[in-house]
């Protein structure tokens, strides 16, 4: 985790202007700027930045935020990532907390591995670029298989020399670590001696999300049936198989964009997309989609179509995957490429145009595709052709989210037709393979209810909702002055011991926090708050507005947001200049506090008097007057030290 010292210092030197700017040209229109929206298609601009605010916010397709979830929508980046992203821009050491020793030394290992690729990477660039033997051998077949300049650069490729040691022994002078060259796969060891491991091969750096080089493919030059045709990267700290897919960096807008994935095998039918215009496309390696490649697809999009060869070994691999891909919510179709090519060798045969056509007119849903496939697969064999209706029925059950239902409706009607069976046959087998489901959830449920009920009391209502809310009770609106007041003036001075915040909290305390504040929100942001404090920190509401937590970071901006007017109250008892919400900060904290006390004095009385209402022995009777006599004392002292309550 990066400790909050590191976001505070990251937060102080934010500027939304220069965030943005630096991904979407920008004109100053008085206090503002304005641009094309990056997030949908326009041609007058009516994107927003302001500067002041610290947000941005598009008048066309409403899309608005601060600079990090400007970062997390745009790049896709994790919370995390957009803040490294930031520290990294505004040289700002980021500093972890909670790291266990054994995270410390993977975050180290990491980085070392980082480090040698993209040394690696320069070394074999270079090398394919500038050396006779790269030009002669490698640029010379890349260029015949029509890849240009301009993309060989783009995607980094390279070349590895055929010489035992070169790449080796650039290393070791570079004063690699033994030990991680070795992990990196770029070297292995034969009779104690480093050699290269990708001799004589083209080089495919690997980027992960954030463009980083997390390890390489490795092809040989032309057609060679004696060795491995790739050789990859071996799993390590950073090159996880199941995680990866090729391309996905340069991909990332271009998905979002067209709000579809293209999904190929290989690394070539990536870049010759790539080269071709077609840049909504990554490639899975040709194994089964694991549930974290489709859930990285899922950050960009619903919609992913499966670009393959029509005799593929491959396609079974990906059907493979298709109930996740379903569970996952995901829309998948098929595109089958005709004739023994794949879409690297179609692309450069007919062109953008044409493949794109083709492509849009041969989505084939993968459901279907599917049971056509083992459909033919099970021929006229009836205990296969059952085997065939149970597992499209289970395939069709993955589907039961709600939202889902016409399209799983739609489904039955027309694998029962394919199938020649009964529609309302097939509809009970899929409600069967449901209710079975349903059932092992349930009794995981059960065993978590407890858990799940003070999680459901976490739920937070919609904002609107809320608002409405608490414009119909004046209570709320003191709740959420004294947290407005806690936000924006908790690190002002009280008196000489003590800060703004400190004299909250003490009065909260010493109230019981529970019984003053009943807004479950205003109460999260407090504790919050609280936390921050405990931890060396002066929190601002910067800290909020930048909250990991949208819903946390969504409250606070609405306190914020809130024009502040003084009571008509004020307004009728006071001449001359109106004093500024600044100046009067310690007013405003005392009497919000003292009203909050009010309150709970006024309903500690009622419960009082309700339970005077009810029958009690003489003795129980008196305690309860006295109590109420007590309450009644206090009452009276409040309202007198009270003077005059602010509301807004
Ligand atoms: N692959 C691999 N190891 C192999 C063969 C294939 O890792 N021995 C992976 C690679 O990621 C490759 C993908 O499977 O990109 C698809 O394989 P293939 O279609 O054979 O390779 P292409 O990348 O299409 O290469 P080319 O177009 O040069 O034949
Ligand atoms: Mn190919």
């Amino acid at each position: 985790m990066i400790s909050q010292h590191t976001i505070q210092q990251i937060l102080s030197r934010i500027d939304v202007v220069d965030i943005v700017g630096s991904f979407v040209k920008l004109k100053k229109r008085g206090t503002n700027y304005l641009g094309l929206c990056p997030f949908h298609n326009e041609k007058t601009p009516s994107f927003t930045v302001s500067p002041v605010k610290e947000i941005y916010k598009c008048f066309g397709c409403g899309r608005s935020g601060n600079s990090i979830s400007f970062l997390m929508e745009h790049e896709k980046y994790s919370y995390a990532e957009a803040l490294r992203w930031l520290a990294n821009r505004y040289n700002v050491e980021v500093e972890e907390t909670e790291t266990s020793p054994a995270y410390k030394e993977a975050q180290q290992k990491a980085d070392s591995l980082y480090i040698i690729n993209s040394f690696a990477q320069k070394y074999f660039s270079d090398l394919l670029l500038n050396s006779e033997e790269g030009r002669d051998i490698a640029l010379s077949y890349l260029k015949e298989r029509g890849f240009n300049d301009t993309i060989i650069e783009k995607f980094q490729l390279g070349y590895c020399s055929q010489q035992r040691e070169a790449f080796a022994k650039a290393a070791v002078a570079a004063q690699y670590n033994t030990e991680f060259l070795l992990k990196s796969g770029l070297v292995v060891n034969r009779d104690e001696q480093l050699v290269d491991n990708y001799r004589g091969r083209i080089i495919f750096p690997v980027h992960n999300q954030t463009g980083k080089i997390i390890g390489f493919g490795a092809r040989i030059i032309g057609k060679n049936d004696r060795a491995p045709k790739y050789i990859n990267t071996p799993e390590n700290e950073i090159y996880i198989k199941s995680k990866i897919l090729y391309g996905s960096y340069f991909a990332r807008q271009a998905i979002d964009r067209a709000d579809e994935c293209l999904l190929v095998e290989g690394y070539t039918d990536v870049i010759s997309l790539h080269q071709a215009g077609i840049e909504n496309v990554v490639a899975s390696g040709g194994t089964s989609l694991t549930s974290d490649q489709l859930r990285l697809v899922k950050k960009y999009t619903n919609n992913l179509t499966i670009i393959y060869d029509g005799d593929s070994a491959g396609i079974k691999a990906a059907l493979r995957g298709l109930d996740l891909a379903l569970e996952e919510g995901l829309n998948v179709q098929l595109v089958l490429i005709p004739d023994n090519e794949d879409p690297d060798s179609y692309v450069n045969k007919v062109g953008k145009e044409v493949f794109r056509d083709f492509i849009a007119q041969n989505k084939k849903d993968f459901v279907l595709f599917q049971l056509e496939v083992s459909l033919k697969d099970a021929g006229s064999d009836s205990n296969k052709k059952s085997a065939v209706v149970n597992r499209i029925a289970e395939t069709i059950s993955k589907l039961n989210k709600t939202e889902d239902f016409t399209k799983q409706q739609d489904y039955i009607r027309q694998c029962a037709g394919l199938l020649h069976i009964d529609e309302a046959g097939l509809n009970a087998l899929v409600n069967k393979f449901i209710r079975e489901r349903v059932t092992k959830q349930e009794n995981k449920a059960q065993a978590a209810e407890a858990n799940a009920q003070s999680e459901n009391e976490k739920v937070i209502p919609d904002l609107a909702d809320d608002e409405t809310f608490s414009l119909l009770n004046k209570d709320e609106l003191v709740e959420r002055n004294i947290t407005r007041a806690l936000l924006e003036f908790g690190a002002y001075e009280w008196n000489e011991q003590q800060k703004v915040y400190d004299f909250i909290f003490g009065e909260l305390e010493e109230n019981g926090l529970d019984e003053l504040i009943d807004n479950k929100q205003m109460l999260r942001i407090i504790e919050t708050y609280k936390t921050w404090v405990q931890n060396g920190i002066d929190p601002s509401p910067k800290n909020f507005l930048y909250h990991e937590d949208i819903e946390l970071s969504t409250l606070a901006v609405g306190l914020m947001d809130t024009q502040y007017e003084l009571s008509h109250n004020w307004k009728e008892h006071y001449d001359g200049p109106m004093p500024t919400r600044e100046e009067l900060y310690k007013e405003e904290v005392a009497s919000t506090l003292n009203y909050l006390k009010l309150r709970k004095i006024k309903r500690l009385i009622d419960e009082n008097q309700r339970d005077l209402e009810k029958i009690h022995s003489p003795e129980e009777q008196l305690t309860l007057l006295q109590t109420h006599q007590h309450l009644k004392q206090l009452e009276i002292e409040l309202i007198r030290n009270n003077g005059t309550v602010i509301f807004r």
